[in-house]
């Protein structure tokens, strides 16, 4: 994907540039810009007019495009509606930004080459505002380009160069680099999420570490199927024996810190494609669950903006990685496996396939490489959805120091996550005549009772659990992978690395 080049300064030479992204509040006001800004009195009377005339009220998200504004130099004029500036959402923010980064028009029409955007040099938040506009308008170059789509991208995105008009403060500095690398990271997480599963496979996820490793250093090790047999990974082998394409432990790590000090510990699911297994999924939006290595993509994304930003930080990124197939190799219900924790497991539905391969990921995760923390990621219930919808992930774990952390870079990012209960009462769900326990737990409280069941192998280590059926792609006419939960695994990451 191309990028843009990014750059901070407080008082620009407008004539550099070709397009000037100015931010305006409902009340047809500039947001309070200090005066040392160039034509400063000539954008507020412009804007100050239009909002007279009803042209433009600056409501969010709307948008204006002046193209050759009498009395200025620049080639256009990109008004961008902010609502109320003095009670600005998170929210609102990020959709007037991701209003002006279409209005940009990345299909053809629009030559912004060379922008500048206003920043309010008085704004607190002024490194958020930063960050926020770099990661929305370099993920807005995002398009599904994969040769399997058999058609060239419709994206041809001109915009090379983009000036902020604040100060180039490390603080600001670090943030612009943190929001596109974001979005590089989110970019990767969709293209990998979008492929349909006969090109995204396993193997092809473990590609896309090994591609990662060279290009960044991380260390990537991959197991195989008989390799896994061996030691002893009795569950995430019983999910992977109904498939002929061969089945990947993926193993990642990113030294960004001494050797000695622990790393955090990413685990993401890997299902290249859930069909239930011999509890076949009805067929109504089964296409869909290629979606299911979403919390694999999200290791990968956030790997790919480690190796961007390389923080003081060791992260390890360690996916499971299967396609769920019934055939006459497949594991049925009733069937006892042992995990490698020791553990036996009664697997009495083969679509609870998830937790059945993750594991024996955390057990292993925890043996080889004996973390820090844990954090999960996994689409995993279709009962999170029915509890959450799609605008958040639901987030539960052992720590809640942990827990409060992710739920804090979860608003900070807007890509937000809400906390759900655990505790032995959900737990007892999990009992079985024939094992230790069994792989469902009944319809009520479904999302807590998968979590409830990794938390069994999460004993000694503070862990967190994401699960992200909800909010790793959407559904309907925009069907496509949204790139979550990166942006706040990032900015948790970041905000360890800061210390
Ligand atoms: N990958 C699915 C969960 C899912 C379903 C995510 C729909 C997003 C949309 C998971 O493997 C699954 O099938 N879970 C079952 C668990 C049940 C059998 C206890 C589910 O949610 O129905
Ligand atoms: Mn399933
Ligand atoms: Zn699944």
């Amino acid at each position: 994907m191309k990028t843009i080049q990014f750059a901070c300064n407080h008082a620009p030479d407008f004539n550099q540039f070709d397009t000037l992204i100015v931010p305006v509040g409902q009340q047809g006001t500039l947001p309070s810009l200090a005066s040392e800004l160039p034509q400063y009195a000539a954008l507020a009377s412009l804007v100050h007019d239009l909002f007279e005339s009803g042209d433009f009220l600056g409501k969010v998200a709307k948008t204006l495009l002046l193209v050759r504004p009498a009395g200025f130099d620049v080639q256009r004029i990109l008004l961008v509606g902010m609502g109320d500036l003095a009670t600005l959402s998170v929210k609102n923010t990020l959709s007037a930004l991701k209003a002006a980064a279409d209005a940009l028009d990345h299909c053809g029409t629009v030559n912004a080459l060379n922008a500048c955007v206003l920043v309010n040099p008085n704004e607190t938040n002024q490194a958020w505002s930063v960050q926020q506009n770099a990661q929305v308008f370099q993920k807005s170059f995002y398009d599904y380009a994969h040769e399997s789509r058999g058609a060239t991208p419709l994206k041809d995105p001109k915009l090379n160069t983009m000036t902020f008009t604040c100060e180039a403060t490390a603080q600001n500095l670090a943030a612009v680099q943190q929001g596109q690398a974001t979005a590089l990271g989110m970019a990767l997480t969709q293209e990998l999420a979008n492929m349909p599963s006969n090109f995204c496979t396993p193997s092809y996820l473990a590609d896309t570490a090994v591609q990662l490793g060279n290009e960044y250093g991380f260390e990537v090790t991959i197991l195989e199927r008989e390799q896994m047999i061996e030691m002893g990974m009795g569950s995430f082998m019983a999910v992977a024996q109904g498939s002929h394409t061969p089945p990947k432990m993926i193993c990642l790590s990113y030294k960004g810190s001494d050797a000695q000090t622990a790393p955090i510990a990413l685990v993401g699911k890997g299902v290249t494609f859930d069909t239930g297994g011999i509890s076949l999924k009805p067929g109504e939006a089964m296409d869909e669950m290629k979606y299911d290595m979403g919390g694999a993509a999200t290791v990968l994304g956030v790997f790919k903006a480690l190796g961007q930003l390389k923080p003081d930080l060791n992260v390890v990124g360690v996916i499971p990685a299967t396609e769920n197939m019934p055939s006459g190799n497949a594991i049925k219900p009733g069937d006892v496996v042992t995990s490698l924790s020791g553990q036996t497991i009664e697997i009495l539905n083969t679509d609870a396939e998830g937790r059945l391969i993750l594991c024996d990921a955390l057990t292993y995760t925890q043996q080889t490489y004996h973390p820090a923390k844990i954090i999960d990621m996994a689409t995993l219930t279709g009962a999170c959805i029915i509890a959450l919808g799609h605008h958040v992930s639901a987030l539960m774990g052992n720590n809640q120091a942990l827990v409060n952390d992710l739920l804090s870079a979860g608003l900070a990012t807007y890509d937000r996550f809400w906390q759900m209960p655990l505790g032995e009462e959900w737990d007892e769900q999990l009992k079985s005549n024939f094992a230790d326990m069994a792989n469902i737990g009944g319809r009520p409280g479904g999302a807590i009772t998968a979590a409830q069941f990794l938390a069994r192998y999460t004993k000694d280590v503070p862990w967190a659990h994401l699960d992200i059926a909800g909010t790793a792609w959407v559904s309907g006419a925009n069907k496509g992978a949204t790139g979550r939960p990166v942006p706040a695994l990032v900015q948790y990451l970041m905000q360890q690395a800061r210390g």
